[in-house]
């Protein structure tokens, strides 16, 4: 089983942005809480990051008949996106949304999410953990199947 983990613009700045919200662990220590839960729910991980919004789009094309499920935070994205969530419908690979912050507490722009309701569910405000649930929520749904 493939999982493509994809993260949007300014999140490979995690630990020095913001962290008073995003937390103090680094980008790095991200990658590897994927790889740590990919290897204890039997997945395959592969990790993207970009901030662009048509890398992101070409990058959800590319997974199409290669990768089983997506983990998608499309970031600054989430909020503005119809590409991206016009790619994930596209390719029609099972997906969830993370966000590490509880965009639900925070500005009213963030309230909204154009990828919400293309995706499986949303893990959000859990910080880099809620990338290994999501992983777990994805490799359940897969084998399940
Ligand atoms: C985020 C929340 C977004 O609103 C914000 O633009 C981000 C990160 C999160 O992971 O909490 O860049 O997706």
């Amino acid at each position: 089983m493939k999982i493509l983990v994809i993260n949007g613009p300014n999140i490979n700045l995690l630990g020095m942005r913001e962290p008073e919200i995003y937390g103090r662990r680094t980008y790095s220590e991200l990658l590897r809480v994927v790889a740590e839960a990919g290897e204890k729910f039997g997945a395959e991980t592969e990790e993207f990051q970009s901030n662009h919004e048509g890398a992101i789009v070409d990058r959800i094309q590319a997974a199409y008949g290669k990768v089983d499920g997506i983990v998608i935070n499309p970031a600054a994205y989430t909020h503005t996106s119809v590409a991206i969530r016009d790619a994930l419908v596209a390719v029609g690979i099972p997906a969830v949304e993370v966000h590490i912050s509880k965009v639900d507490d925070r500005e009213a722009f963030r309230h909204v999410s154009f990828v919400c309701d293309v995706c499986l569910t949303t893990v959000s405000g859990r910080g880099i953990a809620g990338y290994a649930d999501a992983i777990e929520y994805l490799c359940e749904k897969i084998t399940k199947k």
